[in-house]
C-alpha cells in the first residue's frame, strides 16, 4: 500500500488531471431544487477550474442500488431494475436542462462499475481488511424475511428519534449500523420485527484510523466536510459492514445470500464513470487511471448529510485498494422551504421540472443557487428571495452593464472602438480575475459568482462616472476610450460568469461577435482583445414580475400548508424523503436549567456588548479557532473565539454580536483574546440583536 497523498497540495491549476464528482442521486423520484444546488455547485466547481486551465473530468451517475430503490419498487409492484433505470433516464434528461453537464453519466448497475467494484473488493479482502461476524439483523418473523437498512424504522440508539434502519435522518444524522436500532418495526409489512443472528461480511476501517487522521489533515473543501470527521475519529471507528440480506444490488463474491451494501459500489461509479468517459474521448484526452490511481485532484461535491461517507469510509477503501486519496469534499448545506426540508413524499418542494415548466431560464436559477449564501450554509427558498437576486443582480447590474455599453459601443462605434485598454479597468479585471481564481481554490462556489457580478459592478460606476454620452462629439477619443474600456469589462464579464451562467454568458460571447465557444476559453481571454465589429446587443436578463412572485408563492404556500398539515397526522414512512429538516435538537439533548441564583448585582458584574464583527481569519495551527475584530463603537477589539469549523468565515463580517467585555484577557495558540463572543450551543449559533441598537450599548 502506498500513500500518494503529498503533504499539502499545489494550487489550482495543476498539471494533473482534476475529477469533479457530484453525489450519486438515488435513482428513485423526482428532482427538486434542493437536489439541484449540490448538481449546480459541482458544475460551477468544474467549469470554473477548466476555466483556470485545469484538465477536468466531472462526473456522476445515478445509486440504482439498495433499499432506497428496493423499498420503493415493492411499493409500486416492480422490478427494481426497471424502476431505477427509469428513473436514471430522467435525471440524464434533467441536468443538461439545468446546464449541468457531466463528461460522463454513468449508473451504479452496468458492467464498468461491477468489475471496479470486484477489483476494488477483492483488494480489500486480500490486503486483509475484511472478516466474517455473526451479527444480529432485523428480520420479520411472520412474513419469514430480513429486513435491512430501509426495510425498517424505529429509534435511533443515539438520539432517541425516529429513525430509518439505516440512518437517523430525523434526529441526530448518525449513519446506522445493522441491528443498532432500536424497536425496530418492517416497513414493507408493518410487524414488529425481531431480531436475527446472521454472517456478515465487515471491512476493517478500525484499523485505519491513524491513516485517516492524516488524511483529515491533509483534506482541503468546506470546514464542515474536513471538521466533523474528527469527531466520529475521536469517538473511536467501528469496522463497518458491507454486505446486506437482500436481493437487488451486487451479489457479495464467493456468497449467494448477500448483496454488497449500496454504499461500497456507489462511489466506486466516481472511478466508473470517469473511465467510461476515457473510453469515450481517449486517454490521450483525459487519462483516468492517472487521475486515480497515479495524482488526481479528485474532489467530491456532496451534501452535508453523506459526509461521513466520503470521509471515512471511501477514503478509506480508496486507501486500501491503492487509489488517490480524495484532495477536497464539498458539502452543500440543506434547502429548506418555509424552515422545514423538502420532502418527496409529502410534496414539500419545487420540484425541477416545475421550474423548467414556469419557463425560467437555468441560468437564473443557477446563479442563485451558486451565489445565496455560502456553499455549506443552509437555504431558506423562497420565490421572493430568488426574484430579489435576479432583478437586483442579474437585471439591475450584470444585464443592465452589458446592454448600455454594448448598446452604446453599436451605435457610437459600430462595436469595439479602436484605443488600449485603460490601466484602471486592466487592473480592475486582473482583480476580478484573482477573486476567481481564490474563489475556486477557497471552494468557495459564491465567489467564483460574485468575483463577475462585483465587476459589472464597478463597470456601472465606471460608465457612470464618465458619461460617454456627453463625451461623444465634443471629445470623441475621450468617449471612444471609455466605450473601449467598457467593452473589455463585458468580454471579461462573458469569461467569468461561464461557470454560473454558462448560457447567457455564451449569449454574450456571441453579441461581441467572438468567434469558438466561451466554455473553451481560460480566465486569460477576459483580457484579450474583443472584434472589432458587432451588431446591436439584446437583453440577456428578464425581470421577475412581483405578480409572478405571489401566483409562484401562492401555490407553493397551500402545497407547504398541506404537507406539513400531513406531518401532523398518519405519517407514511415508507416512501424516500429527503432529509427532513435537521437542527431540531431533542429535548432531552438540552441542560437542565441551573439550582443556584445570582443576585443581580452578580448579574451587573458582566460588561456585554453590542458589537460588530468587521474581519475574521484563521490562526495557524488552531483547527477550530477565529482571530475576529470586532467593533463595539469606541474600540476595535481582537477576540479569539471557537467558530471556524461551525461558519463560513466569509459571512462573518458584518455580522452583529453580543460579546463579554470585562472577561480576563487570555491567550490561546499565541493569540491574545480580549473578550468574548456569545454563542448557543453546539453549532456556535450567534446572538445578535433584534433592532439596530448602536455598537457598544450595554445589555442589560
Ligand atoms: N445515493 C446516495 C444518497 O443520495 C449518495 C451516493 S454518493 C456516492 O445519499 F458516494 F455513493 F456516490
Ligand atoms: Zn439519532
Amino acid at each position: 500500500m502506498s500513500n500518494h497523498a503529498p503533504d499539502s497540495h499545489e494550487a489550482f491549476p495543476t498539471d494533473a488531471p482534476a475529477v469533479v464528482t457530484c453525489g450519486l442521486p438515488y435513482a428513485n423520484g423526482d428532482l427538486h431544487i434542493g437536489h439541484l444546488r449540490t448538481y449546480v455547485g459541482g458544475d460551477v466547481y468544474s467549469r470554473a477550474l477548466e476555466s483556470l486551465g485545469q484538465q477536468t473530468a466531472f462526473v456522476s451517475g445515478s445509486d440504482m442500488h439498495g433499499t432506497p430503490i428496493a423499498v420503493q419498487a415493492i411499493a409500486e409492484g416492480v422490478d427494481p431494475e426497471a424502476f431505477a433505470l427509469e428513473w436514471h433516464e430522467q435525471y440524464a434528461e434533467t441536468f443538461p436542462k439545468f446546464g449541468v453537464e457531466f463528461d460522463n453519466y454513468g449508473h451504479t448497475h452496468d458492467e464498468t462499475n461491477r468489475e471496479l467494484t470486484y477489483e476494488i473488493v477483492e483488494r480489500l479482502e486480500s490486503e486483509g481488511y475484511v472478516y466474517e461476524k455473526e451479527i444480529k439483523v432485523a428480520w420479520d418473523p411472520i412474513d419469514e424475511q430480513p429486513l435491512p437498512d430501509r426495510y425498517v424504522e424505529g429509534t435511533c440508539p443515539y438520539c432517541g428519534e425516529h429513525a430509518r434502519g439505516d440512518e437517523c435522518d430525523e434526529g441526530c444524522g448518525r449513519h446506522l449500523e445493522p441491528g443498532e436500532i432500536e424497536d425496530p418495526v418492517s416497513t414493507i409489512s408493518g410487524n414488529p420485527a425481531e431480531y436475527r443472528d446472521r454472517a456478515h461480511k465487515f471491512f476493517k476501517v478500525s484499523e485505519l484510523s491513524e491513516y485517516l487522521d492524516g488524511f483529515l489533515d491533509r483534506l482541503e473543501g468546506t470546514s464542515n466536510a474536513r471538521n466533523q470527521p474528527r469527531q466520529w475519529l475521536e469517538d473511536g471507528l467501528q469496522d463497518w459492514c458491507i454486505t446486506r440480506d437482500l436481493d437487488w444490488g451486487f451479489d457479495y463474491p464467493g456468497e449467494d445470500d448477500l448483496v454488497l451494501y449500496v454504499w461500497v459500489d456507489a462511489p466506486i461509479e466516481y472511478v466508473a464513470s470517469t473511465k467510461q468517459y476515457t473510453e469515450r474521448v481517449g486517454a490521450d484526452t483525459y487519462d483516468w487511471d492517472e487521475a486515480w490511481r497515479e495524482d488526481g485532484e479528485v474532489v467530491h461535491v456532496i451534501g452535508r448529510d453523506i459526509i461521513q461517507h466520503h470521509t471515512v469510509f471511501w477514503p478509506a477503501m480508496l486507501h486500501v485498494a491503492d487509489y488517490v486519496e480524495p484532495r477536497a469534499v464539498m458539502a452543500s448545506g440543506f434547502m429548506t422551504l418555509g424552515g422545514k426540508g423538502f420532502s418527496t413524499s409529502r410534496d414539500r418542494a419545487v420540484w425541477a421540472r416545475e421550474y423548467l415548466d414556469e419557463g425560467f431560464h437555468p441560468d437564473l436559477l443557477r446563479y442563485y443557487l451558486a451565489t445565496n449564501g455560502g456553499f455549506q450554509q443552509d437555504v431558506d427558498f423562497s420565490w421572493e428571495k430568488f426574484r430579489d437576486r435576479v432583478n437586483n443582480e442579474l437585471v439591475g447590474t450584470v444585464g443592465n452593464f452589458l446592454y448600455r455599453s454594448l448598446l452604446f459601443a453599436h451605435r457610437n462605434f459600430e462595436g469595439t472602438p479602436e484605443a488600449d485598454v485603460s490601466a484602471e479597468v486592466e487592473e480592475r479585471i486582473e482583480e476580478a480575475i484573482a477573486d476567481f481564481e481564490t474563489g475556486v481554490n477557497d471552494y468557495s462556489v459564491r465567489q467564483v459568482g460574485t468575483a463577475t457580478v462585483d465587476l459589472a459592478r464597478f463597470g456601472n460606476e465606471y460608465i457612470q462616472r464618465e458619461e460617454p454620452w456627453n463625451l461623444v462629439g465634443e471629445d470623441d477619443e475621450a468617449a471612444a476610450q471609455v466605450i473601449r474600456d467598457c467593452v473589455q469589462i463585458a468580454k471579461a464579464v462573458a469569461v467569468l460568469f461561464e461557470p454560473v451562467a454558462p448560457d447567457t454568458s455564451a449569449e454574450l460571447w456571441e453579441q461581441l461577435a467572438e468567434d469558438g465557444s466561451v466554455h473553451d476559453v481560460t480566465t486569460d481571454a477576459a483580457l484579450e482583445a474583443p472584434p472589432r465589429d458587432f451588431g446591436a446587443p439584446s437583453e440577456l436578463y428578464e425581470k421577475i414580475e412581483a405578480e409572478r412572485v405571489e401566483e409562484l408563492n401562492e401555490k407553493l404556500e397551500a402545497r407547504v400548508a398541506e404537507a406539513t398539515a400531513a406531518d401532523d397526522g398518519d405519517e407514511d414512512r415508507t416512501e424516500s424523503d429527503e432529509s427532513e429538516a435537521a437542527g431540531d435538537s431533542d429535548v432531552s439533548d438540552i441542560e437542565p436549567v441551573a439550582d443556584d441564583r445570582i443576585s443581580f448585582d452578580e448579574f451587573q458584574d458582566l460588561d456585554l456588548r453590542v458589537g460588530e464583527i468587521v474581519d475574521a481569519e484563521g490562526i495557524e495551527g488552531a483547527d477550530d479557532l477565529l482571530r475576529l475584530t470586532v467593533d463595539i463603537g469606541t474600540e476595535r477589539r481582537q477576540i479569539v473565539a471557537g467558530l471556524k469549523q461551525l461558519h463560513d468565515v466569509d459571512d462573518l463580517p458584518g455580522t452583529r454580536v453580543v460579546i463579554v467585555a470585562n472577561l480576563e484577557k487570555a491567550e490561546l495558540f499565541g493569540v491574545e483574546s480580549n473578550g468574548m463572543v456569545l454563542a448557543a450551543g453546539e453549532d456556535a449559533d450567534l446572538l445578535t440583536t433584534h433592532g439596530d441598537a448602536p455598537l457598544g450599548t450595554k445589555i442589560r
